[in-house]
């Protein structure tokens, strides 16, 4: 990205939008250790998490996982945080981000061991498709943060965006990436708020997969 482009996103970033203990600030230079918020827990990253019901579920259930929530809209960033109070929660931190603009230079490397992008938009006009997240750049920088036998899960609507993934996913040689999987269910995690909608209006869901070597 041009280093002018890049500095007015860190401007825009680093800007202020809302006070609360239960907020990550990032700042320009410096790493987020996940493991120096979180002491002796494994970590968790949702980046899009909406609503955020599939974190606090999960945040609920396994008090021994941190999770890091990566999140732009500002009035579901204030949803989550009024959920971990209603819970008292002490496992959930977020991150007000657009993820799309600066996700590599965010955090430490190899410090997550599981990533969820859930029903990230789709971007389905051909001309539109450079904006998807989920493309080889990204797979990368997923790879990067990812710890040894780590997991990336996503999900989506849209068959011709899964489609896209299962074939960038087997031309690439990802020499970090051991596997990866697709199913048309994921009964194991909470179900999303979009995910309702869709399972609702009977849609067809895909599920993909992989592990880190
Ligand atoms: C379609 S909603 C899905 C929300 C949730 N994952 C679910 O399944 O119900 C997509 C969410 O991702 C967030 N999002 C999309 N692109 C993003 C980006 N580049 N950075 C941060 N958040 C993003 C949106 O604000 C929205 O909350």
């Amino acid at each position: 990205m041009n280093e002018d482009i890049k500095e007015k996103l860190w401007s825009i970033v680093e800007r202020k939008t809302l006070e609360s203990p239960h907020l990550i600030e990032i700042k320009r230079g410096t790493l987020i250790n996940p493991s120096l918020l979180f002491p002796e827990k494994k970590i968790f990253l949702e980046l899009g998490p909406g609503w955020g019901e599939v974190a606090i579920e999960l945040a609920i259930k396994n008090e021994n996982v941190g999770y890091i929530l990566v999140e732009k809209k500002i009035n579901r960033v204030k949803h989550i945080i009024k959920n971990i109070n209603k819970n008292n929660l002490k496992n959930i931190k977020i991150i007000v981000l657009n993820f799309n603009w600066i996700f590599e230079d965010i955090f430490t490397t190899e410090c997550f061991y599981e990533i969820l992008l859930n029903f990230p938009d789709p971007w389905p006009k051909l001309r539109h498709r450079k904006h998807r997240t989920f493309n080889v750049e990204f797979t990368h920088n997923i790879l990067k943060l990812l710890t040894t036998n780590g997991r990336f899960r996503f999900a989506t609507d849209h068959g011709g965006y899964a489609r896209s993934v299962l074939r960038f996913l087997r031309k690439e040689k990802f020499s970090q990436m051991k596997d990866f999987h697709f199913a048309l269910n994921r009964p194991e995690l909470p179900v999303s708020y979009f995910e309702t909608i869709k399972i609702k209006e009977k849609s067809k869901l895909y599920y993909i997969e992989f592990y880190k070597k």
